[in-house]
């Protein structure tokens, strides 16, 4: 995947010559009501840009809602060519994340107009410091370039080359260039998170999806060890095989370590990744209808790599190890089956009820060995059940954690980050759920509350250690596109696991 260039520009906005300048507004109104009109204000100061759309927005007809758009050819006293407004909805609610989206809708807007580049100019806003809205509108306008049609062979690249974010008058250039770079990592890094969880089960079998995180550890100086069937028996990781024993495709391991110079002591932080590259439910087969999506179930696991490399470039002063754990989920005689019990690597013992709940069994075994190889706190990211779905939407992902101090770091990342998560409980009757006859645990826990008994089987093999886990099950892939992002693989999870661990 071609990454799109970017520049941040300091020059005075009537002078540059562009094929579209991209503009801010949002409805100052605050009275509501049937009969009571927006009130449009341009977020941007410079006189010529304000004259250029004040008969537009005073004409009624562009009501600055979020990500609405209006174009003018040929603006009167500016260089560029076009003029596009996008609106930020209303004034008193814009935060960064609605900076982040209008970046991106005014990428898509250009994108398919064959236009190859465009400078968006970012608002000026008092209750948003420049810095972090510049960060964000350039992660927006990652987000709005990607497209998942990467095997149509009538493909026009119609990428846009060049995206231009042009400061305001009187910036700081130091703070301004710094969250400008920080965006272009964290953007690039969702959209290769997206670029795999994109790619087909056939083309992205576990063994490529480790080739995929080994050739990025070394573009960005991460240590990547890539395992497969005989560590996970040397290991003794009887959950993770389990899951793999029915395919074809021989499982990986994936192990990513950054390691910052001088940083020998403190916490170390270990990602957990579910890698599952292509979920048919194995013995107990998922019905065919949408069982093409089940290609995304690797969609934590690419979270994860995704985040490694933001975290290998952005270089925070923490240990971070990411593992994720890659198999493919298939019916087979060589399959497990409902019934059987499996050892963990932690050693407790599993009874398969379903072979279609592997997420949980494969984590089991990546959140041990987490801590075996020294992470002092855990997160995992994982597609791992309908239920979350079902709860929550497609709005929120679920989190659900074992110690507050350091979810309350992951709730702190969600404001930088723009995306949501919903906290659901935990709790010794979900526990009870999760027992079996047999063993000490089984892998379901019946249908109600799914997502809470996945969580509850996880946590067993968090066991002490704080731990945060992530079900983006809802999330991981966009349904219907929206103005600033396509349907398709979303990135979720990269930017919340990064900022937590910035927090650190
Ligand atoms: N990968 C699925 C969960 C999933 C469902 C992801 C929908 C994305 C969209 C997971 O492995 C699964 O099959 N979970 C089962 C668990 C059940 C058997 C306890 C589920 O949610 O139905
Ligand atoms: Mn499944
Ligand atoms: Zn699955």
């Amino acid at each position: 995947m071609k990454n799109m260039r970017t520049e941040l520009s300091f020059a005075e906005l009537p002078q540059i010559e562009t094929e579209l300048l991209a503009v801010a507004a949002a409805d100052k109104q605050t009275a509501k009501g049937a009969d009571v009109k927006p009130e449009l204000v341009l977020l941007i100061a410079d006189p010529a840009v304000q004259a250029a759309a004040a008969a537009v927005l005073a004409s009624g007809e562009y009501k600055g809602g979020a990500n609405e758009t209006l174009l003018l050819h040929a603006p009167a006293g500016l260089k560029a060519k076009r003029l596009l407004i996008v609106g930020l909805g209303k004034l008193a609610k814009v935060t960064a994340h609605s900076v982040r989206n209008a970046a991106g809708t005014a990428v898509r807007f250009t994108k398919p107009r064959a236009i190859r580049e465009l400078v968006f100019v970012l608002p000026e806003l008092e209750a948003l410091p420049a810095a972090p809205s510049a960060r964000s509108a350039v992660e927006g306008a990652f987000v709005g370039d990607f497209d998942a049609d990467t095997y149509r062979s009538d493909r026009k690249d119609q990428s846009v080359e060049l995206f231009k974010l042009a400061a305001p008058a009187g910036s700081d250039e130091a703070s301004l260039r710094a969250a400008f770079l920080e965006g272009v990592i964290v953007g690039e890094s969702q959209n290769f998170t997206r670029s795999l969880v994109n790619e087909p089960g056939n083309k992205l079998t576990p063994t490529v999806l480790g080739e995929r995180a080994a050739q990025m550890s070394a573009e960005v100086g991460l240590g990547c060890e890539v395992h497969s069937t005989e560590k996970l028996h040397e290991l003794k990781m009887g959950a993770f095989w389990s899951v793999s024993q029915g395919s074809e495709e021989p499982p990986a391991l994936i192990v990513m370590r950054y390691e910052p110079e001088g940083v020998t002591d403190g916490p170390v932080l270990g990602l957990v990744g579910k890698g599952i590259t292509f979920d048919t439910g194995g013995i107990s087969i998922k019905p065919s209808d949408n069982m093409e999506k089940m290609k995304y179930d690797m969609a934590g696991g690419a979270a994860m790599i995704g985040a490694m490399r933001a975290i290998a470039l952005l270089k925070p002063r923490v240990r971070v190890i990411g593992i994720v754990c890659a198999a493919e989920n298939m019916p087979d005689g060589k399959a497990q089956k409902p019934g059987d019990v499996q050892t963990a690597m932690s050693g407790k013992t599993i009874e398969i009820i379903n072979t279609d709940a592997e997420g949980r069994l494969v984590l089991a075994d990546g959140l041990s060995y987490a801590k075996q190889l020294g992470a002092t706190h855990l997160i995992d990211a994982a597609t791992l059940t309908g239920a979350c779905v079902v709860a929550l939407g497609m709005i929120n992902a679920g989190a659900f954690s074992n110690d507050d101090a350091a979810f309350a770091k992951f709730d702190g990342a969600l404001a930088s980050s723009g995306e949501k998560f919903w906290r659901l409980p935990l709790g010794e009757e979900y526990a009870e759920l999760i027992k079996s006859d047999i063993g000490d645990i089984k892998n379901t826990g019946g249908r109600w509350g799914g997502a809470i008994t996945a969580a509850e089987f996880l946590k067993v093999f968090a066991e002490d250690t704080p731990w945060i886990h992530l079900d983006i099950a809802g999330m991981a892939w966009v349904e219907d596109s929206r103005p600033y992002i396509a349907k398709g693989p979303s990135g979720y999870a990269v930017r919340s696991i990064l900022e937590w661990v910035r927090s650190y």
